[in-house]
């Protein structure tokens, strides 16, 4: 992995709730934690391949707390109820709590789920985070089908020889 990107990771770990993220599934198998790397990792591609003018830092810092929202949105949960439509406001209360963010890592992490919610990003990092986001979560959900198929397959193959 990227040296600089991995260097953000271990600062996150340190400081934050990671370990939450890392038990809880976010798409099929892949865990918040994974989800939150890979987004981190597409945004900062997505930057470098169209050329875009970002602040690096806030954009892999962002991207990697977007979700941290910190439970299992799978269990039934009241607290649970809703939660394409408000796990960002949930992130950002808990990022706050272990983190000094700067007003562009705020609304990465606030806006990630437009156009679910109505309010848009407004600046550069945001916007590449909520189209990495999207880009990964279809990818990751894919992958996912993909591995039980194939999984269920293979299973069938070797019953039937
Ligand atoms: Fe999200
Ligand atoms: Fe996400």
């Amino acid at each position: 992995m990227d040296k600089y990107l991995e260097k953000i990771i271990n600062d996150i770990e340190k400081t934050g709730r990671s370990s939450l993220q890392k038990e809880h599934f976010q798409h099929g198998r892949i865990s918040v934690f994974d989800h939150s790397i890979n987004v981190a990792r597409t945004s900062l591609k997505l930057a470098g391949l169209l050329g875009i003018a970002v602040n690096k830092r806030e954009l892999a810092r962002g991207a990697l707390l977007h979700d941290y929202f910190l439970y299992d949105w799978h269990e039934k949960d009241k607290s649970h109820c809703l939660h394409g439509f408000r796990h960002a406001g949930t992130a950002l209360r808990n990022a706050r709590q272990d983190f000094s963010l700067s007003k562009t890592e705020e609304n990465i992490i606030s806006r990630h789920m437009f156009p679910l919610t109505p309010l848009p990003p407004l600046c550069r990092e945001a916007w590449i985070v909520c189209i990495a986001d999207k880009y990964c979560a279809v990818k990751e959900t894919a992958g996912n089908m993909y591995a039980v198929k194939f999984m269920s397959r293979k299973r069938r193959k070797v019953k039937n020889s």
